[in-house]
């Protein structure tokens, strides 16, 4: 260990928000990257709600065995009203001080990280952050944990659609997830041939959407799929369908939303090893001395964020994949 390193003895590690494919790594780096240190290592169970209600459990590297494969996440995830209050704030950090703890490695999205800066800011609790989320929309990294696995579970089942959708000649509205943001569309439309995505960084012309669709019918196109982001301003498409479908009666028109099934499975080897450099930088930043800040991954190399600037955008979509979305399909 270098001389300039901080003496951090203990750590707690969360997993809070919507859960996605390769927290299990992540939490995995933590405890294994802090034992390589003599870190003391508690999990919290369902995130904040835990750290308030005291659901400490001491790790060490056997407790991490045999989950770098495995979604979900073994220390159980949630969303804490209760950690929105002042109040229970400052229980969650009463008791880090119990248990002596040093700082805390929060992995999830922006709430997550909206948590650990207050708890910061309030009681000078260290928190580095871990962007874990299938949604992908936390800026300083290139990708969040689990976008990539939620990606590949999305396109297998469109191309699973697209196959009974030439085989019936039909017109498939898919919903993917994404509540404010459309990189699960865009990507999944693009990889799949999609002939429309809708996505919540566009305004969706309704009657445009029409028109393309037309077009395609009279190119003598067999089989249409349109992917819709679910936090498109349509309503997603159950809503997209009622508007629509009695213009393309001759297509027989079907929805699928893909639903929950985004955010299981087991991770794929990218998210893997995404999750295993995030945790164990998590430590090591924090070892260096540095809190209220995000661990990202940029053009292949680490790099840390300011919490506060974590949290106070979306990332945007590469505009040239929603145009090159439009060129190709
Ligand atoms: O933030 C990830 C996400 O999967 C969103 O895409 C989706 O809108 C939301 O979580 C669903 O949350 P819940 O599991 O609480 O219904």
């Amino acid at each position: 260990m270098s001389e300039d390193l901080v003496k951090v003895k203990t750590i707690a590690v969360l997993t809070s928000g919507g859960d996605s494919p390769g927290m299990n790594a992540a939490v995995r780096a933590v405890v294994r990257a802090a034992a390589q240190s003599k870190i003391k290592v508690y999990g919290v169970k369902h995130g904040y709600y835990g750290l308030i209600h005291d659901e400490f459990v001491e790790m060490d590297t056997h407790s991490v065995s045999n989950i770098i494969q495995r979604g979900g996440t073994i220390l159980k995830s949630a969303r804490s009203e209760e950690f929105r209050t002042e109040e229970g704030r400052k229980n969650a950090a009463e008791n880090l001080k119990k248990y002596n703890i040093d700082a805390l490695v929060a992995i999830g999205g922006d709430g997550t990280f909206t948590g650990a800066n207050l708890l910061s800011k309030e009681h000078g609790v260290n928190a580095v952050g871990v962007p874990a989320t299938i949604d992908n929309d936390i800026i300083g990294t290139d990708e969040t944990i689990g976008y990539d696995s939620a990606l590949n579970t999305a396109l297998d089942a469109i191309d699973k659609i697209r196959d009974t959708a030439d085989a019936h000649e039909r017109m498939f509205l898919v919903e993917v997830m994404g509540r404010d943001t459309g990189f699960i569309a865009l990507e999944t439309s693009i990889a799949s041939g999609a002939e429309i995505a809708l996505l919540p960084e566009e305004l969706t012309n309704v009657e445009e959407v029409k028109r393309q669709l037309n077009n395609m019918l009279k190119e003598q196109r067999r089989s249409s799929l349109v992917v819709v982001a679910e936090g498109d301003e349509t309503g997603g498409a159950i809503k997209l369908a009622e508007r629509i479908k009695d213009d393309f009666s001759q297509y027989d028109m079907r929805v699928c939303i893909l639903g929950h099934i985004q955010r299981g499975g087991a991770p794929t080897a990218r998210d893997r090893v995404l999750a295993s450099r995030l945790g164990a930088a998590a430590v090591k930043v924090l070892q260096e001395g540095h809190s209220e800040v995000m661990v990202g991954v940029v053009n292949n190399s680490l790099k840390l964020t300011p919490m506060r600037v974590a949290i106070s955008k979306k990332k945007e979509l590469d505009h040239s994949l929603i145009e090159l979305a439009k060129i190709l399909r």
